[in-house]
């Protein structure tokens, strides 16, 4: 091989949201040469850049935003990652979004940051800019390492496979030419976010398909918590759905049923501020008893034009006019991933995960709300700085042997398997799961993976991979799902509705 058929870095980083810039940062910071690759092509491509509500702070109040993220997670989350979360937000924030990035969160008239808050905190605690605080922090983020002398930056760029050679991890080989291009590295860093594709309504961009954790998993790493995929109580209920910030809610607008009545005290003491699982589900009740839910924008303490400009663009744009908003459940954000440490590092030697791809066991089987932005900057710092001081020289590695050949792929293939997959995702391993769903699911799955996996390492097509790792992900969704009897958090075990059907039913034969 001559060296233009591969790249070596120090540190390589998959993934260009709030965990893969803060790790290309800190990497950089502590003096390694980064290569950052990601597949977006434009920033706003990515889940952090559609990130609304905002970031947690502690209001020097530590324990009590511990206490808030534990209790969301209905008590399963990890205490000691708690820890490492709230103990490192207010220095991260300080450093990296007010110091070095400078990002304009909302103040107050006198000045003083304008705090908001979300569903199940106990305070207004959140730094935001309007309800669009992703955008007004990655958009600096990435211009910042985009301009950094040891940092490279390649959009457009899809990792397909890691390389690994006994047992270490040292690169992946990218989409960068049509046979796969190796980018070898000393230590590789995946940032690549979450799971919205396989599912047909997403808060994510489109291509959020899994890619970080399906080839860490096939590569052998330790994954966690994949059951609890958390929907979203308040995405827009019809084509093309976006957000409905949890800050609306936090700032006093209310959920209305088909009849115009008010149901969340109903189901929880703290009604509309009750934890996202809790508030999903009843949504997803109420929609089916009487027809639609909807936001209505009229009870907030501001105006809704006025503070929230973008979503209030989104409504008009779709034909609404008036305040109330018409809202439905939409999954929102993997609370499991690749099981990492306190400082990223997966089961496997040199692989660190961070952001959305990993499970840190912050967010046990539920998340508490703008706790995700913070989690991607804290570990994406921490595991830069690790990545950086490990005594680790890009290895050059035997690639797999990526053909573009035979066989023939079907048109539209990708695209009717990914639709499969999605309603397959819809229907079994929703809101909702009873057990013979979801062995139903399996079924479907493992079938689906099969006939993809005949046509991956025969050609580099993006949609193609995608769409094996999406396989992939769903399949150890529906694994870790039927392994998990237990309802907590966002995964709601219930028994076998369509068993009940037949036996009010019976069909005779
Ligand atoms: C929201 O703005 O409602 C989402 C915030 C989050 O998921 O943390």
């Amino acid at each position: 091989e001559t060296s233009s058929d591969y790249d070596t870095t120090d540190v390589l980083v998959v993934g260009s949201g709030i965990a893969g810039c803060a790790a290309a940062f800190q990497a950089a910071r502590g003096g390694a040469d980064v290569c950052l690759v990601t597949k977006a092509e434009r920033p706003d491509d990515t889940s952090t850049d559609w990130a609304q509500g905002g970031i947690s702070t502690t209001r020097d109040d530590p324990e009590s935003l511990k206490t808030d993220i534990l209790a969301a997670s209905d008590g399963t989350a990890d205490p000691d990652a708690i820890d490492v979360l709230v103990e490192n937000a207010d220095d991260a924030v300080e450093d990296v979004l007010l110091e070095t990035l400078e990002i304009p969160f909302d103040e107050t008239a006198d000045g003083a940051f304008d705090y908001t808050r979300e569903a199940a905190h106990s305070e207004n605690r959140i730094l935001h800019v309007d309800a669009a605080t992703g955008t007004h922090i990655l958009r600096p983020f990435l211009n910042h390492i985009d301009d950094h002398e040891r940092i490279e930056v390649r959009q457009d760029t899809a990792a397909l496979e890691l390389l690994t050679h006994e047992g270490r991890v040292h690169g992946v080989l990218t989409d960068e030419v049509a046979t796969g291009h190796p980018v070898c590295a000393g230590t590789t860093i995946l940032a690549t976010g979450g799971i919205g594709a396989l599912y047909s309504r997403s808060t994510n961009p489109d291509d959020a398909t899994g890619d970080g954790i399906a080839m860490a998993a096939l590569a052998g790493a330790d994954v966690a918590d994949l059951e609890y995929v958390q929907f979203h109580p308040t995405a827009y209920d019809g084509d093309d759905p976006f957000l409905l910030s949890e800050a609306l809610r936090g700032e006093g607008a209310v959920l209305r049923n088909g009849d115009g009545e008010r149901f969340m005290a109903d189901s929880h003491p703290d009604a509309e501020l009750a934890p996202r699982d809790v508030v999903a589900r009843a949504v997803e009740t109420e929609r089916e008893a009487t027809g639609k839910v909807v936001l209505d924008v009229s009870t907030l303490e501001g105006e809704f034009d006025a503070e929230y400009p973008a979503l209030a663009q989104k409504c008009r744009d779709r034909g609404i006019d008036g305040t109330e908003i018409p809202v439905a459940p939409c999954e929102h954000f993997l609370c499991g991933g690749i099981d990492v440490d306190e400082r990223g590092r997966t089961s496997l030697d040199r692989l660190y995960a961070v952001g959305e791809c990993a499970r840190t066991g912050v967010h046990g089987a539920n998340r508490l709300a703008s706790t995700s932005l913070l989690e991607g900057l804290v570990w994406g710092l921490r595991a830069g700085e690790d990545a950086a001081t490990t005594d680790a020289d890009p290895k050059i590695v035997e690639t797999p042997d990526l053909r573009n050949s035979d066989p023939e792929l079907p048109e539209r293939f990708a695209a009717e398997k990914a639709i499969r997959l999605r309603q397959t995702m819809d229907e079994y391993l929703g809101l909702e799961r009873d057990p013979d769903d979801i062995a139903r699911a399996s079924a479907v799955l493992r079938r689906l993976k099969g006939e993809v996996d005949a046509y991956v390492r025969t050609r580099t097509a993006r949609d193609l991979y995608e769409l094996r790792n999406a396989s992939v992900v769903a399949l150890l969704i529906a694994r870790a799902a039927s392994e998990n009897g237990e309802s907590a958090g966002c995964h709601y075990v219930v028994e076998d509705s369509s068993d009940e059907q037949m036996a009010e039913h019976p069909t005779s034969d």
